[in-house]
């Protein structure tokens, strides 16, 4: 879908050509996964992939919503507020809306058609994505001066209130704030972040997708997010922290006694460990030791895997073959997990091989095959027309 044919599309739909297209990307994780509402550090990069948002504002006080990727449309009146109906796609969208009007705000009526090229619940967040195309553009429309950091922090509210996932902050601050061969290095705690130069060289970042469907992730998710709250408050009757993530790994051994539950002591040490890692990958990637990078991939995926247990057959089958092949010096499961995708680090000349020869692995062992394609890391939000 190039942006002429979304415009037709548009037409086609609403009788007039868009006043403007905007698009915002979804994203990779490079490292520090669930600790973004631990408040740990994270490592995430926006990609090449996203969603696209034609708009034109209407004289008709309705929001009209349309996509190309679903069915569904759906036309509401202009009102002080709204709530969640159902569980259709433009659930998203409606709940950044509700955030502007609720701000305050007045808009106008909206004429919306949504395309993304992302693939939905995978872990690339497609739920970011669409959520802060529609934030980025209403800013611009309704000249509203939202900061980019407050864009972020308004699809989390949009994620955690509307929707009912306790998501962290991760997703909505690198698709806002990506930038081209850049990670984000962003202490979620503090907001504080730094761009780190992301070129990998003779290699590739690849991304697979396990086209594992995501049954339950979002009550699986809200369950680790609990229980990392409990095993804090156990660690708090010792030591002074807000966030389990304020934990080095010598206090944690110290006190973990505090924690009688084996799961949530293994939920903890993995995230007190992969709080570390993310600035063991930190250092790596400041002297691009790309190496060093992919032995903390492979480290943080055993700790998704076998102490915080958001993993799964389908997304170990794949680090397990990335682990035998030579050329691949890193692969770890990237976003919540439960299903989704996987990134690895390829040798650039040994690409083709490698996605054939995992495809096969793949649909050898899970009965169906993965997707393997390259990420390009791109810009954050932005308007196209
Ligand atoms: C999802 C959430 C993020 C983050 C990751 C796991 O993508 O939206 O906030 O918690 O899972 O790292």
């Amino acid at each position: 879908m190039n942006t002429d044919a979304m415009i037709k599309e548009f037409s086609s739909q609403f009788g007039k050509t868009p006043d403007h297209i905007f698009f915002c990307p979804g994203r990779v994780n490079i490292i520090g996964e669930h600790i973004d509402y631990n408040g740990g550090k994270v490592m995430p990069c926006a990609i090449s992939l996203g969603t696209w948002l034609a708009v034109s504002k209407n004289n008709n006080k309705l929001l009209r919503f349309s996509s190309l990727n679903f069915p569904a449309k759906a036309d509401f009146h202009l009102q002080d507020s709204y709530t969640k109906t159902g569980k259709d796609w433009f659930n998203y969208p409606l709940g950044v809306i509700n955030e502007i009007v609720q701000n305050g705000d007045h808009i106008s009526g909206l004429d919306m058609l949504f395309y993304g090229n992302l693939p939905i619940g995978a872990g690339l967040s497609s739920s970011a994505s669409i959520e802060i195309v529609t934030g980025f553009a209403l800013n611009k429309l309704f000249h509203l001066n939202i900061s980019e950091k407050d864009l972020a922090l308004m699809g989390k509210k949009v994620e955690n209130e509307f929707i009912g996932v306790n998501s962290g902050i991760m997703d909505q601050f690198a698709v806002v704030m990506g930038k081209k061969d850049k990670a984000i290095l962003l202490n979620c705690d503090t907001l504080e972040f730094e761009y780190l130069p992301f070129e990998t060289g003779d290699h590739i970042l690849a991304i697979i997708n396990s086209n594992k469907k995501r049954t339950l992730a979002d009550s699986k998710y809200n369950e680790r997010f609990a229980e990392c709250g409990k095993a804090l408050k156990a660690l708090k009757k010792e030591l002074k922290v807000d966030n389990l993530c304020d934990i080095s790994l010598s206090d944690f051994e110290e006190h973990r006694h505090l924690i009688d539950d084996p799961v949530l002591d293994k939920r903890a040490l993995h995230v007190i460990s992969e709080n570390f890692r993310v600035g063991e990958a930190r250092d790596a990637l400041k002297v691009n030791d790309l190496v060093s990078l992919g032995k903390e991939m492979f480290a943080s995926h055993q700790s998704l895997r076998d102490w915080y247990e958001v993993s799964g057959k389908e997304l170990d089958t794949i680090v397990e073959f990335c682990k035998t092949y030579d050329d691949c010096i890193g692969a770890r499961m990237t976003g919540a997990g439960f299903g989704g995708c996987a990134i690895a680090l390829v040798k650039k000349d040994k690409f083709t091989d490698f996605s054939s020869r995992l495809v096969e692995y793949y649909d050898g062992k899970i009965g169906y095959k993965c997707d393997v394609f390259e990420s390009e890391i791109g810009d954050g939000a932005r308007e196209i027309k």
